[in-house]
């Protein structure tokens, strides 16, 4: 009882790093500008049965519509109110979703813009996902409502009121973002007009929250709106849980403001994980994956309970955010693979998998000139619908990396062996690198340009291992490369460099 009651003390405590994922399923999938009716059905047609945590949406917030360029991606960075209405779906489709998703177990996170309104040049009028009248010039948004006085225009010292310099923590955090309209969270009531919107969204059983542009915000200001909040909604989650929080700081060194800055709110996107993963097994810059033998908090990342990691996200896979072109993404799938079966293999952090649409990426002097390009889309503007392959892949160029068997497989693996330490590291000083969970799973790894045959120590118990990367485990029967595990643990790898995938991954729930 005791003891009991302890735990529950400091489960409190510690509620906004803890994701609010139900036991054992430890990764959530970014459901990049899907429509809320798709999310309802992927949940219950394919995260649940598969072991997803949870659902980063879109920001579901009424935005600009912006014409030149026809409706990019980038225009929901841009809100005009806080009326759930986008191309994504309206109000009764977002309570819709949240509550089928949640009541199959998986978890909704609502990217939540709360640093800025829309862009300085947005002009006037009702242009916007759910016709709100706005003028950005008089920084007039009634339909929230905010006026000039809710903007941080007087407090920032920059000359042309745009952030010019990265070193100077002041500009960063009170001047506009690429000229988005800069909200001045330091007043009462701004913060309890953001407060009010991340309240009604938990009311509606949202379980958490990641704080786009946390940087450009001032630590404490972002503490005073979160103290504002409520609970999590008792009909899915136990009484006086707090919301998830993952601030979104790019910090890859050499800025005065660091992610560590933060963590008296929640976790923070850890940028570094990917560019470093990608530059790794890109074998660029001298680097092996022998070297990963110390991954995580020994490569300079935040701690690992204040992580939230990721191989690209929705920014940097069009050469926007952090990272550049050592960023790993669908277009290189054979690596993005191997990347993406280590960071889940890995203990390290919470995990986010990117789940993306295809779009006409075309390069012109190093520089993608159709990274703005929006969502699948009809004519009418309505984003299209995610259909279904026979095959289980998906259709209308979404490409669902989150549906890849090696991807799906590994999200998988990383709730078997959850809680399970980081074991039987084995490298060949080279790009061979292989390691268990405990005595719950193994991974092994070829990124050389020959082939692997080496007997390990694994850590599992003794028996046949079906590879959940070559194929999976359909019943009895094995669709896979299989493993034999002897009685002292040890088991024999063949990779060839050519293989389709050239890692082998295997878990107790594979077993034969
Ligand atoms: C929301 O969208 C659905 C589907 O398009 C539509 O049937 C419904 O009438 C809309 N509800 C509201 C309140 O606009
Ligand atoms: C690992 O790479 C080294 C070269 O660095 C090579 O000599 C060795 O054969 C490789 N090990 C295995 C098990 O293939
Ligand atoms: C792998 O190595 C073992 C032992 O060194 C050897 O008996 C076997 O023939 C090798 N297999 C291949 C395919 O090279």
């Amino acid at each position: 009882m005791g003891i009991y009651f302890l735990l529950l003390i400091v489960g409190l405590c510690w509620g906004q790093y803890h994701p609010n994922t139900l036991p054992k399923r430890t990764s959530i999938v970014h459901l990049f500008e899907w429509r809320w009716q798709d999310i309802a059905l992927e949940c219950e047609r394919y995260l649940a049965p598969n072991g997803f945590g949870g659902v980063q949406i879109s920001p579901p917030n009424e935005n600009v519509i912006i014409t030149d360029p026809k409706q990019p991606w980038w225009e929901r960075y841009q809100p005009v109110s806080y009326k759930l209405c986008t191309r994504s779906g309206n109000e009764t489709e977002f309570r819709d979703m949240v509550t089928r998703c949640n009541n199959v177990g998986v978890h909704i996170y609502v990217d939540a813009v709360i640093n800025h309104m829309c862009g300085a040049n947005a002009g006037a009028g009702d242009h916007a996902t759910c016709g709100s009248y706005f003028n950005a010039k008089t920084e007039d948004f009634p339909a929230v409502p905010y006026s000039g006085w809710d903007f941080n225009d007087r407090k920032c010292k920059s000359r042309s009121g745009n952030i010019e310099n990265y070193q100077d923590i002041s500009q960063v955090r009170d001047c506009r973002l690429v000229s988005l309209l800069d909200l001045a969270l330091g007043q009462e009531r701004v913060r309890s007009r953001v407060a009010a919107y991340l309240s009604r969204l938990l009311a509606l059983g949202v379980a958490g929250f990641r704080i786009d542009a946390a940087k450009h915000m001032w630590p404490a200001d972002l503490r005073a709106v979160l103290d504002k909040l409520g609970d999590l909604n008792t009909q899915w989650f136990p009484a006086g849980t707090k919301p998830f929080i993952y601030q979104e700081v790019i910090d890859l060194g050499g800025e005065p403001i660091k992610g560590s800055d933060y963590f008296g709110n929640g976790r923070v996107t850890e940028f570094k994980y990917g560019a470093k993963l990608g530059t790794v097994i890109r074998k660029w810059n001298g680097e092996k994956m022998a070297y990963l033998k110390n991954w995580g908090e020994g490569w300079g990342f935040v701690p690992s309970d204040r992580a939230l990691v990721f191989v690209d996200n929705h920014d940097n896979q069009r050469g926007h955010g952090a990272g550049g072109s050592a960023i790993l993404t669908f277009w290189d799938a054979r690596l993005y693979k191997m990347a993406s079966g280590f960071m889940l293999a890995h203990p390290y952090g919470f995990t986010r998998v990117m789940s993306s649409f295809r779009w006409p990426r075309y390069f012109e002097n190093g520089k993608d000139i159709n990274d703005w390009v929006g969502p699948p889309s009809n004519e009418d503007a309505g984003i299209k619908p995610v259909t279904i392959n026979e095959d289980t892949t998906c259709g209308n160029d979404w490409v669902c990396e989150h549906r890849w068997r090696q991807i799906k497989n590994m999200v998988i693996f990383r709730n078997v062996v959850d809680g399970e330490p980081f074991s039987n590291w084995w490298d060949n000083g080279s790009n061979q690198v292989a390691f268990g969970r405990g005595n719950k799973g193994f991974i092994i790894f070829n990124n050389d340009d020959w082939s692997l045959n080496v007997s390990l120590q694994t850590g599992l118990p003794a028996g046949t291992y079906c590879d959940v990367i070559s194929g999976q485990k359909e019943g009895d029967f094995c669709t896979a490369v299989q493993v034999h595990v002897a009685a002292d643990g040890m088991a024999n790898f063949l990779i060839d460099s050519e293989d389709e995938d050239p890692f082998i991954a295997i878990h107790v729930d594979a077993k034969l």
